[in-house]
């Protein structure tokens, strides 16, 4: 078993293990306490396949479990599914001494995250991440959110959970393109972070070494989280790729997924660079072709116009200023300020037209 610690304004552990999920049960136990109600949350899909293996560890280690099943994908990290849930936590009278199981995507986790944050003013969760993009990111870190018609993640807070559970053979089941948004997130840290992960993913293929792919990137968010939990310097390395990325996803009305989104996002940046003189063309070519390799795309049709006018939109723009996550080199990438006007300049930079 991998065991990441994560130091924040609620400290815990990241365990991954194949097989994990059988013994769910008794690892919340283990933090927690027993005896108490678990909600599960979880999207029809991932419900489909796991919620009652995660039940019945759970019921075996001594909880008695309800289940909250909604139909799953962006289009319902919403309010109204927001409120569906709390209205089922406080259906089924759970308290502030019981807790909610994230079980699967990044929509779920953050989703139920949000839930559990503002419940009667804030109960237990856990982590449960089903897919490659939420083992490796969103399921770490305590951001929750939803989204308004204005924009994602428009409302949520920081909320830790008390444990993330991952257990890579849930992976198995997540269809390709699933597992392609993930490794957009992946090569996102090998960027950010590291030039020997780099290389080790355009040598071995993610899904051939996925535990120690987890395991290299939920390390390098421990450490930009506990420098930086509440996202007001390092941490916004983070979002190398997002900027750009959320403006193509919200363009889309979200039919590009989140992982395809960071993965334009990230090609816009690197040419956008590369074309200042931030970084080299090679670096630029480097981060191109891997990201290809993965089967991610690096294009997008959506005008400079458009793209312009959804990128203003983004809750990161303060004092009409948006700090841009911009590659140096493979392994290293600065923030650089810059004011919104520029925005347009730096899309036509990034070979949008
Ligand atoms: P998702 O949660 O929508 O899951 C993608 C799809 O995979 C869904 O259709 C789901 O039903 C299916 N699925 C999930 N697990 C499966 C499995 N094991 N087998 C078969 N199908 C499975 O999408 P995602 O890519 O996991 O997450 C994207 C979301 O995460 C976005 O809303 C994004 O904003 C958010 N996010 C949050 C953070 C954070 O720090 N909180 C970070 C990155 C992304
Ligand atoms: N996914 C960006 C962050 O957690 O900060």
């Amino acid at each position: 078993m991998t065991t990441i610690h994560v130091t924040a304004s609620r400290d815990y552990d990241v365990l991954v293990q194949p097989g994990l999920l059988d013994d769910a049960g008794a690892q919340v136990a283990r933090v927690l306490g027993t005896g108490r109600t678990a909600a599960i949350v979880a999207g029809a899909t991932v419900a489909g396949l796991y919620a009652e293996r995660l039940s019945a560890s759970l019921t075996r280690a001594g909880f008695r479990t309800v289940t909250f099943t909604y139909p799953g994908g962006e289009h319902c990290k919403t309010l109204a599914t927001y409120a569906a849930l709390l209205d089922f936590l406080a259906a089924h009278r759970l308290s502030r001494s019981d807790l909610i199981v994230a079980l699967g995507g990044g929509v779920t986790g953050d989703l139920a995250g949000f839930a559990a944050a503002t419940y009667q003013r804030g109960i237990p969760f856990v982590q449960v991440p089903t897919t490659l993009l939420a083992a490796v990111d969103s399921s770490v870190g305590g951001k929750t959110a939803v989204n308004l018609a204005s924009g994602k993640n428009q409302v949520g807070c920081f909320y830790q959970p008390s444990l993330v559970l991952c257990d890579p053979d849930t992976l198995r089941t997540l269809p390709p393109e699933e597992y392609r948004n993930g490794c957009a997130e992946v090569i996102k840290y090998a960027v950010l972070r590291s030039e020997t992960f780099f290389d080790e993913l355009r040598a071995v293929p993610v899904s051939a070494q996925v535990e120690h792919v987890i395991a290299t990137c939920v390390a390098m968010k421990r450490d930009l989280v506990a420098a930086d939990e509440f996202d007001r310097g390092s941490r916004q390395l983070l979002n190398l790729g997002h900027s750009f990325g959320h403006a193509v996803e919200k363009c889309s009305d979200y039919a590009v997924p989140h992982g395809c989104g960071v993965a334009i996002g990230m090609a816009i940046i690197a040419r956008a660079a590369a074309k200042r003189g931030i970084c080299t063309e090679d670096t630029c070519a480097q981060i191109l072709a891997l990201l290809r390799q993965y089967g991610l795309p690096t294009e997008t049709d959506f005008t400079c116009d458009a793209l312009t006018d959804a990128a203003r939109s983004d809750k990161k723009i303060a004092d009409g200023k948006l700090h841009l996550i911009v590659p140096e080199r493979i392994g290293y990438c600065r923030i650089e300020t810059i004011p919104a006007v520029d925005i347009r300049a730096w899309l036509a930079d990034g070979g949008i037209a």
